[in-house]
């Protein structure tokens, strides 16, 4: 455009906001910064709503390397005129530039929705690649899930992918998924999820949701199956912790790290924090004992307790084998005062998680009863060993045959025999604990169930 005959046609009539507009943009066209900031500024002066104004001087104002200025200007401007997708873009490149990674989807998302011939393929690439694609979690099962309620924004979402936690907001397993267990399952209810449902009748009575509960018991017999069952039965968010996902991290900053996991609990409330495996925080004590674990353990403690904040409303679950490892000030009220032995299931649940496993499958003359006669203490897992053998000697014959063949409860009784039950191994070592090291009392549910006390 010619600038000069601009000129004099402004001269003209020096009041005319899309002649000074196209002048202003001229300028900046040609790099003349300055001067195109001046005759935006009459546009806005004479205009005070003028959008393509407003949005150039933000721009004008980001080239110069004030994006703060320009951020702000540029929120005012979204927030008077919403539908002005245009601002939006570049209120995303500029959150881009101050690396608030998931400001910038959220605004790149608004533009795009409100103008499809927006979108700009390099900045979307730039911000996937820093990590603000559509937020996902992972499910147990290892399959993603969309979150679109990721229940953090801005600083606290790095922290929490940083942290690699696992969230989950849509419940894959449920109570109904968990054969037998019903005395585990009732403490949980009343433990946790009345609590979360009822918050104003545990009020009443004095009670705050909190605290913590310990399930502890051989390996495979369900705890942390039961752990994620809990997430499915509650409307709260879950966080599982691994806690070598914790100590692994070097282990001066796994104390904020630690931290950092419980801050977010805290802000998600009612929340549910698992901590899976967590003899690992008594891996090796004497190790431990030494000032870096030993630091870890403390400040464990010490958000167990909510020493810093309160744990209104978060609860801790935690799932061990080796309850004996664990230092013992874990156990003191307010932390995981409720210690529930998880025991190998009795006949009656081994039923149960025998239909579990054949959910699904091509099963044919399967007498549950009947499996469950035949693999006394055996694990949940070690049932689920005894369906994968049944299962491939039912393929290998498929395959042969070229036809269908179902899992049949030959096959079935065969593969218990084969599979060697995994829960006596433990019990061996937790019977001298439960009768040398009996913490109050804390094992005496193992005692009863092997037989040594009534
Ligand atoms: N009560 C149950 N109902 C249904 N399936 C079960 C049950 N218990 C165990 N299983 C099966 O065994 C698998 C292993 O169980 P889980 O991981 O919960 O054991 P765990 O007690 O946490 O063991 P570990 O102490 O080794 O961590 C489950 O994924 C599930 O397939
Ligand atoms: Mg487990």
């Amino acid at each position: 455009m010619d600038l000069e005959a601009l000129k004099a046609a402004l001269a003209a009539s020096p009041e005319n906001v899309p002649l000074l507009a196209l002048v202003a943009k001229s300028h900046e066209e040609r790099f003349e910064f300055a001067d195109a900031r001046k005759f935006y500024d009459r546009v806005v002066a004479l205009q005070p709503d003028h959008g393509e104004a407003l949005l150039a001087i933000a721009r004008l104002l980001d080239l110069a390397g004030e994006s703060s200025q320009a951020a702000v200007r540029l929120e005012v401007l979204c927030e008077q005129q919403p539908r002005f997708a245009a601002a939006w873009l570049l209120r995303a490149r500029i959150a881009m530039e101050e690396s608030d990674i998931s400001a910038a989807r959220e605004f790149y998302d608004t533009a795009v929705d409100l103008d499809r011939s927006l979108a700009d393929e390099e900045l979307l690439r730039e911000i996937l690649k820093a990590g603000g694609g559509k937020r996902v979690a992972h499910t147990s099962s290892g399959d993603l899930v969309e979150e679109d309620d990721f229940p953090f924004e801005g600083l606290d979402a790095v922290a929490a992918r940083d942290l690699d936690l696992e969230f989950r907001l849509k419940p894959d397993v449920k109570f109904e998924d968990v054969g037998g267990m019903e005395k585990v399952k009732d403490e949980i209810r009343m433990k946790i999820i009345h609590p979360l449902k009822n918050p104003e009748l545990f009020a009443a009575y004095g009670r705050k949701p909190g605290g913590g509960v310990l399930l502890y018991g051989p390996p495979g017999c369900g705890k942390t199956l039961m752990a994620r069952a809990t997430a499915g039965e509650i409307n709260a968010s879950f966080f599982s912790v691994g806690l070598h996902q914790v100590l692994d991290m070097y282990i001066g900053g796994s104390e904020q790290k630690l931290h950092t996991i419980f801050e977010l609990a805290r802000k998600s409330a009612p929340a549910v924090l698992f901590f899976d495996e967590t003899d690992a925080l008594a891996a090796d004590r004497r190790d431990l004992r030494q000032s870096a674990g030993r630091n870890l353990i403390n400040q464990f403690l010490a958000e167990l307790d909510g020493a810093q904040a309160a744990n209104d409303g978060v609860l801790i679950l935690g799932a061990t084998n080796a309850p004996w490892h664990l230092d013992g000030a874990f156990l003191r009220p307010g932390r995981f005062d409720r210690v529930i032995f998880v025991p190998p299931p009795d006949a009656g649940a081994r039923q149960e998680i025998a239909k579990i496993h054949a959910k699904g499958k091509p099963v044919a003359d399967f007498d549950p009863a009947d499996l469950a006669k035949r693999t006394d203490g055996f694990s949940g897992a070690d049932l689920r060993a005894v369906f994968d053998q049944a299962t491939e000697a039912a393929l290998n014959e498929a395959m042969r045959k070229g036809s269908m063949i179902p899992v049949s409860g030959k096959m079935l009784s065969k593969a218990a025999k084969e599979v060697k039950p995994s829960t006596r191994k433990w019990f061996e070592s937790a019977k001298n604990h439960a009768l040398y090291a009996n913490q109050g009392g804390l094992y005496d549910d193992v005692l009863t169930y092997l037989g040594l006390k009534k």
